[in-house]
């Protein structure tokens, strides 16, 4: 049995004796904590925590390893529950194109933007793939990310978007993080389905999905659904049929404009609705009757410079909020989620609790980890992120941009 115990914590973050599965309204302003503690592991798993003044007495030592803390924090790792982080190649092009005055909308409409990273996927190579997409993931790894969701969507035929699937799952099986796949290859229509959109679905539908049920390649499907993308009714249609190949549906909703996908996600049963820049009141109050996490993407929304969700009105109305990188190569090139929880306090006056409750305990319910991953909760999977010593909760966000981890633990293990 392999066995770690973490002493001197000086603050013990998201400890949760019973987990809850999401957390909404007021209650999202509360990160319940335990302050100078220690934290053992056994085989990975948190098998206990307590204060320092209470020691456990140890009486067997053999195979202990002792971690001194030296007053650093621990919060569970990051859940990034939305990224494209398999892709091949970069759009800084595009980035200077939007700092000249064009717009992402105006960029994808003269060939731009998914289709040019479709161009780029179509000629890499699985191994190729695989290997830029485990850099990334490695340097996420690092970064806090601990559990993190993986699209397709820049394959968009039937033999590139399983090389996305097969590469995203090459990376489970790699390790070490939990790793969820989604099929997105609604993202956009590819050149070879120019004005034969219903053609393209029936596509999708007809051949893709079978293809990907046969090798149990994708938890979840997801669809780009936006005006001069797809409509709320070739979502639900998409979506409905995802359902009877085995994925669960997701959204990537009203980032644009009000394009209905909230809607679709809700008549769907979404696991959650992603992006959410232009939500009326309508669309609030059909969250929160539902099981549907509402999910914002400060990343995206800060790298295109979009209006900012309105994170405070939907708090304030009682709904949960997760929040996630969608690390890709065109409206976020960056998977920091210590980043993402920065802009979510400084741009929607989020508070630290509440933006790491949406990116930890939330995040992990958007991509279906409630039971392993979001909190220290004895049970749940070892994955933590030790600080240097910080003096406070609310230094992390703070100090955007800097790195304040001293060391990152995935299933009661080290990663250098
Ligand atoms: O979530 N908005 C659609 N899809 C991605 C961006 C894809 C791209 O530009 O490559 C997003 O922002
Ligand atoms: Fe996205």
């Amino acid at each position: 049995m392999q066995k770690l115990l973490i002493k001197n914590i000086r603050t013990l973050a998201q400890v949760r004796e019973n987990a809850p599965e999401m957390i909404a309204g007021k209650a999202m302003n509360e990160l319940p904590c335990i302050h100078n503690a220690w934290l053992a592991i056994e085989d990975g798993i948190i098998v206990d925590f307590g204060t320092m003044v209470d020691w456990p007495g140890i009486t067997d030592w053999s195979n202990l390893e002792v971690i001194d803390a030296n007053e650093g924090t621990v919060f569970p790792t990051w859940c990034d529950s939305h990224t494209h982080l398999v892709y091949a190649g970069s759009r800084e092009g595009e980035f200077v194109d939007r700092i000249h005055g064009l717009s992402y909308e105006e960029i994808a409409l003269r060939g731009g933007g998914i289709l040019n990273s479709a161009i780029k996927l179509r000629a890499a190579s699985e191994d190729e793939l695989f290997e830029q997409a485990a850099n990334r993931l490695d340097e996420v790894i690092s970064l806090g990310t601990g559990a993190i969701e993986i699209k397709s969507g820049y394959g968009l035929d039937l033999e590139s978007e399983l090389k996305m699937l097969r590469v995203i799952r090459r990376l489970r099986e790699r390790g070490p993080i939990e790793v969820k796949a989604t099929f997105l290859g609604a993202h956009a229509i590819p050149e070879e389905f120019k004005n034969k959109k219903d053609d393209y679905l029936n596509f999708l539908i007809g051949e893709l999905m079978p293809a990907i049920e046969k090798e149990k390649l994708a938890d979840y499907c997801d669809i780009f659904c936006e005006r001069n993308y797809f409509t709320e009714e070739d979502s639900i249609k998409l979506l409905e049929a995802a359902k009877k190949h085995g994925m669960i549906p997701k959204v990537h909703a009203n980032q644009l404009s009000n394009s209905g996908g909230v809607q679709a996600g809700i008549k769907t049963g979404a696991i959650s609705v992603d992006h959410l820049e232009y939500l009326g009141e309508e669309e609030i109050a059909l969250l929160k009757n539902s099981k549907t996490m509402p999910t914002i993407l400060p990343g995206a929304q800060f790298f295109l410079g979009l209006p900012a969700p309105p994170a405070r009105k939907m708090i304030d109305a009682g709904l949960p909020i997760a929040v996630a990188s969608d690390y890709n190569p065109g409206s976020c090139p960056s998977g920091n989620m210590n980043q993402m929880i920065s802009i979510a306090c400084i741009n929607y006056k989020m508070s630290p609790e509440e933006a790491i409750n949406a990116a930890t305990i939330n995040a992990a319910y958007a991509m279906g980890l409630s039971n392993s991953h979001g909190s220290i909760t004895i049970g749940k999977k070892a994955n933590l992120i030790i600080t240097k010593p910080i003096p406070s909760i609310a230094f992390l966000p703070y100090s955007f941009g800097s790195n304040l981890i001293e060391q990152i633990i995935i299933n009661g293990k080290k990663i250098n």
